[in-house]
């Protein structure tokens, strides 16, 4: 094979700014309130809109009364399908860019009803309370027809989706006969796994402000992780211009992949603004923030064959999700499990079941926190069996290279995430047997698992600003969903020019600025960094050659320099050196300013698998009678190459465990499959894990040099950490107890029906 050609304008250390604790730029403008969010503008004469939602899950609306609603004092107008004004009609029109295969629900566009709490009339009144109670006199009629909601009563009834959706793909094909070694195999296990539905449930709640200009243009606030994929939805179907449609939103308050895609709320705020020519804001209440998309329903098989020393020889790893009538919302769910070990015979199956409810969405790190979990519980089952411990069964079968694919991986230091995380949290050499340490009334056990995720990258562009006074303004039209963007984005700008990160702006989150991907898959850093960086390196170059060709300059025939405190200077000899204000002043140049578009890096990316990894330990004490859990240690070592800002990446692991042991402990949307419709449907009822669930939480990022991966060398932390939490905590339960759950979550009374069924 030809060698790969190095990556150009690699970002190689020592570094200043890149790798340093930052706090996050934003934080003071968030904690004081001046941070505004989609639903905080206040615009004047603005009305206020709120959804009617179905009441039934499928079938059609026959009939809509708004006479009681429409004499409620500030009422201006009730949207329905019968009244709306024109659409698009082609699918196509309704597609956004992280739009599944199938056709896209189209609000109030006709009588049919495909799920429960689907809008079918919005109210659009002079103030927030008049909608909200003339929403409740609506009064509708419908001809239900029977609906499927239910996953485990219908996953035989399912087919296999195809290639589709932002890089899906299917399971790759069998290696070798799984089946037959699973049946030959000196030791199995042959597991089945549930996972109920989660929500994402971010703590702003989806809205959007329309601002109505009189030449009958749009300024729209939206809650969004990508304002360009809103404002392409919103102009295709309403059939509106790019240039009469901005969309804005600087600030989120959580997403967790819940904004990936426009959500009704949009859509029925820009129907009502245009039809009465006048500013409207739609905001959702906590209840119908369950009334779209979510973390699908899966049903999972895992079984493992082995010989007596562990080696793995069968796999077999099968899993159903849900998705919608219209749409094949689609995960990668088992390709996981051909990837992370070595392994002759290998079988992965997946395939959807079509139910009557919302398209499910992306939810962080959508299918790897279902199906590696399941793997690595397991895994953990396996090593009991053969009486090995977790972490040398997985040592044992360490893939050096991608078995899916034969590829090497571009950096894969899971090795040291086993041994720097096994350190720091004291794994013993020989784990002491199931059930047998006990602390007064609490049993203690310890649990371990490995995660995985995707380093993906997008193309992207950004500009960069340069004054007269020094300062550097960045602007791209990416978001920042509170994982630290504008900082490292600030960071990264900073270390090419040799600035402060305190002397770079970073403006985004406005469909005007350069085009950014959607804020989603950890890619993030990996796309939106690199622009950053290509634009500063432009800047760089530029200040280079006039630097050098300044009258008198101490640069000049100067040949290679870099950028220190401010400064040019030459790469040999520090004492020749220029402040870059001087510079600019030389050149009689009030501002400086560089665009670029990065792209992947496809060559090395073609010829790699390039991922994140992590090995995760967990210590839970379980009460022996009341099967109450508590999670009291954990410790995340995570390979995700150059970190770009321990702090706000770290943050972002801490997150994800938190979301690890919802998942694992607590989250669980409940549907009364009679009335086909989420019941516990608030935050009192969904249970999301408080500051009391949540112990101190030890995050170690273990070195990882990678050339490959783009020109920063950093794959991207926002989803990683959730990956292998739900299977360490399941492990440590059973460790502690000897009970294995394996339908998350693990709540008190099925760990109490295991500890009843205790021989
Ligand atoms: Mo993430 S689920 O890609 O926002």
């Amino acid at each position: 094979m030809i060698p790969i050609p190095r990556m150009p304008g690699l970002l190689e250390g020592p570094t200043t700014q890149v790798g340093k604790p930052v706090s996050r730029v934003d934080g003071r403008l968030k904690v004081t309130g001046a941070a505004r969010y989609a639903g905080e503008h206040a615009i004047p004469g603005l009305l206020h809109g709120y959804v009617v939602s179905s009441a039934i899950a499928k079938g059609r609306v026959t009939r809509i009364d708004t006479g009681k609603a429409m004499a409620v004092p500030g009422v201006v107008h009730i949207l329905t399908h019968e009244n709306r004004p024109d659409l698009a009609w082609l699918d196509r029109k309704w597609k956004d860019q992280d739009a599944p295969k199938g056709s896209p629900l189209r609000p109030l566009y006709d009588a049919n009803v495909s799920h429960s709490l689907q809008p079918v009339a919005l109210v659009v009144a002079e103030s927030f309370e008049a909608a909200r109670l003339a929403a409740r006199l609506v009064e509708v009629a419908y001809e239900a027809e029977p609906h499927q909601t239910s996953l485990l009563m219908n996953r035989d009834i399912t087919f296999t989706p195809g290639k589709d959706k932002g890089g899906f793909e299917p399971p790759p094909a069998p290696r070798g006969d799984a089946d037959a070694a699973l049946a030959a195999a000196e030791v199995s296990v042959d597991l089945e796994f549930t996972q109920a539905a989660e929500y994402h449930n971010p703590i702003e709640m989806h809205a959007s402000t329309v601002e109505y200009h009189p030449d009958g243009s749009l300024t729209i606030h939206d809650k969004t992780q990508g304002v360009l994929n809103c404002q392409s939805w919103v102009c295709g179907v309403f059939n509106l211009p790019k240039s009469s449609v901005r969309v804005l939103s600087p600030f989120v308050g959580g997403a967790f992949g819940s904004g990936l895609r426009p959500q009704h709320q949009l859509f029925l705020a820009v129907l009502a603004a245009l039809a009465l020519k006048r500013s409207v804001r739609v905001e959702l209440s906590r209840p119908q923030m369950f009334s779209f998309g979510h973390r699908p329903e899966t049903w999972q098989r895992v079984a493992l064959g082995a010989s007596r020393d562990g080696t793995l020889t069968a796999l077999v790893h099968e899993a159903v999700q849900e998705s919608s009538q219209a749409e094949n919302y689609v995960e990668i769910v088992v390709n996981w499990s051909g990837q992370q070990y070595r392994c002759d015979n290998v079988r992965l199956d997946y395939r959807l079941s079509r139910l009557d409810v919302h398209t499910p969405l992306d939810q962080r790190a959508p299918g790897a926190a279902t199906g590696v979990p399941a793997l690595e519980v397991a895994m953990d089952e396996l090593a009991w069996k053969l009486g090995m411990d977790p972490i040398q069964l997985r040592l044992k079968n360490y893939a050096e290279a991608d078995p899916n694919t034969g590829k090497p991986f571009s950096s894969k230091e899971l090795r040291a995430c086993f041994r720097q995380g096994a350190e720091r949290f004291g794994w013993p050499d020989h784990l002491p047997p199931p059930r047998s340490m006990r602390d007064g009334r609490e049993l203690v056990g310890w649990g371990m698992a490995a995660g995985v995720w995707d380093a993906m990258q997008n193309p992207a562009s950004a500009k960069a600003t340069l004054g007269a006074n020094g300062k550097l303004s960045i602007a791209t039209a990416s978001s920042d969903i509170g994982t630290g963007t504008y900082t490292v984005l600030a960071q990264v700008a900073a270390e090419v020019l040799g600035l402060e990160t305190a002397d770079v702006a970073v403006e985004i989150g406005d469909s005007s600025l350069p085009q950014a991907p959607i804020q989603g898959g950890s890619w993030t850093v990996s796309s939106v960094g690199s622009a950053v960086k290509a634009a500063c390196d432009q800047l760089a170059k530029r200040l280079h050659a006039l630097a050098r060709d300044a009258e008198g300059s101490p640069l000049a025939g100067v040949g290679s320099v870099r950028f220190a405190d401010g400064h040019v200077v030459a790469q040999d000899d520090p004492s020749r050196r220029m402040p870059i204000q001087q510079v600019m002043r030389a050149a009689g140049l009030p501002v400086l300013e560089e665009k670029a578009l990065s792209v992947p890096y496809a060559l090395g990316r073609l010829r790699h698998t390039l991922g994140t990894h992590s090995a995760v330990f967990v210590e839970v004490r379980v009460d022996a009678e009341l099967g109450t859990v508590r999670v009291t240690r954990v410790v995340s070592a995570i390979a995700a190459g150059r970190i770009i800002n321990p702090k706000t990446a770290g943050s972002q692991i801490l997150g994800a465990v938190v979301w690890g042991v919802g998942m694992a402990l607590e989250e669980e949307a409940m549907t009364d499959h009679t009335l086909g419709r989420v019941m516990n449907h608030d935050l009192a009822e969904y249970h999301v894990p408080v500051s009391a669930d949540i112990p101190d939480i030890d995050v170690v990022f273990v070195e990882e040099h990678d050339e490959v991966v783009n020109a920063l060398g950093a794959k991207g932390v926002g989803e990683i950490g959730i990956v292998g939490v739900p299977a360490a905590i399941s492990n440590a339960i059973f460790h502690a107890t000897g009970v294995r759950v394996r339908d998350l979550p693990i709540t008190v009374d099925k760990i109490r029906a295991g500890l009843a069924a205790l021989p």
